[in-house]
């Protein structure tokens, strides 16, 4: 640990700028702010890479926006940036790099990791993926009783699945649909049952992806495939032709039985939440071929390249983290509700609550001690107009601040024509459009009234409005686009992260209960009744669900 000391965040002048900034303004209303101003829509606006940022309907001001930057400065904003592209070891409580950049630079960069360039490896990587989807794409890597491999399934959990199942959702469109693809993440047994059961293993194959090659519930699940594939083709010989491994860790591929041959490496600076486009993505790539896969990495390199050399002012990563950070410190908020209107985008709120909240879920800081304002808010959501008829209600009129990313596209990838001539994809943008502007403006009272309500109800009818959100749109969902939408997310969490002075990059908070589950595991499965020595309730369950397994 060689994070030097930093100056309480609290106590920084451009904290307490802020802080005052918000008392003064922070309750004006968003009808003020846009009538003091018409232009606003059009001026607090970003793009790049494709995307167009509408951040006018958050609750900030130009001075709103100054007062973020110079937080972000004062915190070093832009030193920690090049610390992290540049390989330093940023992940101070594992002594790590954080290089997930170098995994979508081009093959003539160079980036040093203790003082070798690491660019040439993970081109080599990306290569041998390549000509292993191309063989398996062709047919020409066939299952071991000769049949072409149809079927794909991806076990892993966290990094090593949500990655993967919220590309190959949201790439769908761009796959090969005469292969099927499967991902199995839970150590629930029925996860892999149902994933498998119309499945023929003759023509299957499964991708064991696992940073570290010990995790539970991968490995459990991986065992499981292993005998589900032997009792149907009877020979040991035949898991060479039926598993590969995507790991760091070559030991535990081995002692697992799966040759090296058919490994695919990756790197310990790169973290699980950020692995997607290491060769973790072996799935995204056999789904959408290597070229798809090449023009997902472009749009995340696209989008690392602005992150790093766009101003402040204009730069969509930064705009997003300080945002957050003036809704969830000075604001109160606690959740973001992230709103895709594109089916394809389905898994999108899950892959980021991984990405968000595993990296900034933090409570002390690089320097080990307590924060003392609120860190990573609760990142949530579901395609958009389903939502409308579930949570929107709570958003619209709760009592609750809940800030939300509307992300929304010009052109459907299947069109469904209307019989008026126009698509049903102008019906789901009116709702995104709509919604942004009612959370916005709301409805007065006197607005209700106007429509003759009897007055019992106005208050029913009554829309505070005054609810902030930013609203994300592109022109289609291609895979150049999807590589720049998760990139800015990335770097939204990283710079929320650099201000708030923790280590965005380690997880030590799911460890602990990994190892009481592995204790408590053997207490569940031993013979006899087992000495226990847990707190009442917890001897309490374990004795009642060995009653409940046992009846
Ligand atoms: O949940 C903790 C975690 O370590 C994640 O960070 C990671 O993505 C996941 O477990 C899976 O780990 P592995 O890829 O090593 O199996």
């Amino acid at each position: 640990m060689t994070a030097s000391p930093m100056p309480e965040l609290t106590q920084r002048p451009e904290w307490q700028a802020l802080r005052a900034h918000a008392e003064a303004r922070g309750q004006r209303h968003l009808r003020e702010l846009f009538a003091a101003d018409p232009s606003r829509g059009e001026r607090l606006t970003a793009e790049a890479v494709g995307l167009y940022m509408d951040f006018s309907k958050q609750r900030v001001d130009d001075e709103t926006l100054h007062l973020l930057r110079a937080l972000a400065e004062a915190c070093d904003l832009a030193g920690r940036t090049r610390a992290m592209f540049e390989g330093e070891k940023i992940n101070a409580t594992e002594g790590r790099a954080v290089l997930h950049t170098a995994l979508r630079a081009p093959a003539h960069a160079k980036v040093e990791v203790d003082g070798e360039n690491v660019i040439p490896e993970v081109h080599a990587v990306l290569d041998r993926m390549g000509a292993f989807a191309d063989k398996l794409r062709g047919s020409s890597w066939l299952g071991h009783t000769g049949k072409p491999i149809r079927n794909v399934v991806n076990i892993g959990i966290g990094g090593s699945d949500l990655g993967p199942v919220m590309a190959y959702e949201a790439l769908r469109h761009f796959s090969r649909r005469d292969m099927t693809f499967r991902f199995v993440s839970n150590v629930d047994g029925i996860d892999f049952v149902e994933a498998t059961h119309d499945l023929d293993p003759a023509e299957t194959l499964f991708i064991v992806c696992s940073k570290t090659f010990t995790t539970l519930e991968t490995l459990a699940n991986a065992q499981a495939a292993r005998r589900w594939c032997l009792a149907a083709l009877k020979d040991e010989t035949a898991i060479a032709r039926h598993f590969v491994a995507v790991s760091t860790n070559a030991e535990e591929v081995t002692k697992f039985g799966i040759d090296t041959a058919n490994m695919f490496g990756f790197w310990d600076w790169v973290g699980g939440r950020y692995s997607m486009d290491s060769a973790i993505g072996l799935s995204t790539m056999l789904a959408i071929g290597p070229d798809g896969f090449r023009q997902l990495l472009a749009g995340f390199h696209a989008m690392d390249e602005h992150f790093r050399s766009a101003p402040l002012e204009r730069n969509l990563p930064v705009l997003m983290g300080l945002i957050g950070i003036w809704n969830t410190d000075f604001l109160g908020a606690e959740t973001v509700a992230v709103l895709p209107y594109e089916q394809y985008l389905k898994r999108f709120p899950a892959y980021l609550q991984q990405l968000t909240m595993e990296s900034n879920g933090k409570g002390v800081t690089l320097d080990g001690r307590p924060v003392d304002y609120a860190t990573g808010a609760i990142y949530w959501g579901e395609p958009g107009t389903n939502g409308q008829h579930s949570f929107y209600q709570l958003i619209h009129q709760g009592t609750r601040l809940i800030p939300c990313d509307f992300i929304g596209f010009g052109q459907p990838l299947s069109p469904l024509p209307l019989p008026d001539g126009s698509d049903q994809h102008d019906l789901l943008m009116a709702n995104l459009i709509a919604q942004g502007e009612a959370l916005a403006f709301g409805k007065t009272a006197d607005e209700v009234r106007a429509e003759g309500v009897a007055e019992a109800l106005v208050p029913h009818k009554t829309f505070p409005g005054n609810r902030p959100s930013t609203t994300i749109l592109a022109e289609r969902l291609t895979p150049h686009v999807l590589g720049a939408l998760v990139a800015l997310y990335e770097h939204a969490t990283f710079v929320q992260g650099v201000v708030w002075g923790i280590d965005s990059f380690d997880q030590w908070g799911v460890e602990l209960g990994k190892v009481l589950a592995k204790r408590t595991a053997a207490e569940l499965t031993g013979r006899g009744e087992p000495e226990l020595t847990h707190d009442s309730s917890t001897n309490a369950l374990i004795r009642r669900y060995r009653a409940l397994r046992d009846a």
